[in-house]
């Protein structure tokens, strides 16, 4: 069974949705899920599904191997960002060629880049004055969202939509596919 490993900063709804899928198909398994930000709600999520959840500071993540060392030790097959706002370092991307994967709340390669997440990037899109939206599930390389794409999924954007109502539309999106395009790739590892 493949194990997988979740990296988020925040609320975790992916991250739960990802457990609770994998718990039921027993294609793969997420052994643990890590965060940057002591105080994400992802945590508690996780430790709720008896999932191990541990946060991690930038000298482990950035300038030591420590959470290198952590992932090779947890014999990790995939490396999934559900909500990861921290750059990526290099040495664990060069160690997970293919192996690292992002969910971008938008049409990469539109809305993507250093402080595009969440409501900053539904903000952009209304700006624009866009007619659809949607995700983007692609692997990570050492630049922001711009790995090459695995999967886009879009929606219509109405004229009375706010960034809400974008979120709202965007979570539903990302619940339905999320889990089933990692399901897909699972093969290939
Ligand atoms: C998701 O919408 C994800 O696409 C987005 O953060 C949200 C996390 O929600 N990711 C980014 O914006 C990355 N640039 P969650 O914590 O409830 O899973």
């Amino acid at each position: 069974m493949k194990r997988i490993v979740i990296f988020a900063s925040g609320n975790g709804s992916n991250a739960e949705n990802l457990i609770k899928h994998f718990n039921s198909t027993k294609t793969a398994i997420v052994t643990q899920v890590l965060t940057n930000n002591p105080n994400a709600g992802v945590l508690n999520r996780a430790k709720n599904l008896n999932v191990s959840a541990l946060s991690f500071n930038t000298i482990a993540f950035n300038k030591t191997n420590d959470v290198l060392n952590f992932l090779k030790t947890n014999n990790t097959d995939l490396i999934i960002l559900a909500g990861f706002l921290w750059k990526f370092p290099i040495h664990i991307i060069e160690a997970y060629p293919n192996k690292i994967i992002n969910i971008h709340p938008a049409l990469l390669p539109k809305y993507g880049g250093k402080g595009m997440y969440g409501k900053h990037v539904h903000d952009a899109v209304l700006k624009n004055k866009e007619k659809e939206t949607g995700i983007t599930i692609h692997h990570v390389t050492k630049n922001y969202d711009e790995g090459e794409i695995i999967f886009q999924a879009s929606c219509k954007i109405n004229a009375n939509d706010d960034a809400k109502a974008i979120a709202a539309k965007i979570h539903k999106l990302e619940m339905t596919h999320f889990p089933k395009v990692v399901d897909a790739l699972l093969p290939k590892l």
